[in-house]
């Protein structure tokens, strides 16, 4: 998972293969019927942690947030409660057939490839997935922000420190990073 996900950020030579894509696709279903054993009390503290102190003084709770690799859902109840529509994307069909009705759009879709237009997000939220910075670029709309969380920090599987993360992306970006329990977060704009 960590060659996985600087090969996404293009941190690491080889980017995101279709083959790389395949087998992510199918790790990822297999692992959907128990992936709601790995919630935790803790891991969300740190995602509320995160927008509370992170996304909510950046950004008014308007418009369309995305969540990428949204998984089965488990926080898109706190992304309902700030933007006027969430649309979850995920490349595992198996993981958002375990996830809720509501109260987020859910789409199977690789987050590289994003199926909205240009510059319509007013967030991108991104809870230990990769990062796929030209199409953050693409997406976020001019004042849009980025919310990266790593829940369990640097031992999250897929993980990106604040600097790899600022280097990754395109452009020059100005935010706020901060701990949470084991968790680390950063939410950033365009400078
Ligand atoms: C580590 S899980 C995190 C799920 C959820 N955000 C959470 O924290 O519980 C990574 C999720 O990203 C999805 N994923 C992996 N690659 C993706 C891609 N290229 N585009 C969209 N989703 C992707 C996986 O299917 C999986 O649901």
């Amino acid at each position: 998972m960590r060659e996985a996900t600087r090969r996404a950020a293009g941190l690491q030579a080889g980017g995101w293969a279709k083959e790389l894509r395949s087998r992510v696709e199918g790790y990822f279903d297999d692992l959907a019927s128990e992936w709601h054993t790995r919630g935790s009390p803790q891991r969300t503290a740190v995602v509320t942690d995160a927008l509370v102190r992170g996304l909510d003084p950046m950004v008014p709770s308007v418009g369309l947030v995305l969540e990428v690799g949204s998984g089965i859902g488990s926080y898109s109840n706190l992304l309902a409660a700030r933007f006027v529509t969430v649309l979850a994307v995920d490349l595992s069909r198996a993981m958002l057939q375990q996830a809720p009705v509501g109260p987020a759009r859910r789409v199977q879709a690789d987050g590289a490839t994003l199926p909205v237009g240009d510059g319509s997000a007013a967030a991108i939220v991104l809870i230990n997935v990769f990062l796929f910075p030209t199409e953050v670029e693409r997406v976020l709309s001019p004042e849009g922000v980025l919310v990266w969380v790593n829940t369990s920090g640097e031992n999250t599987p897929i993980y990106l420190s604040v600097d790899d993360l600022v280097a990754a992306l395109p452009g020059e970006w100005t935010g706020k990073s901060s701990s949470a329990g084991e968790g680390h977060w950063c939410v950033l704009r365009r400078a």
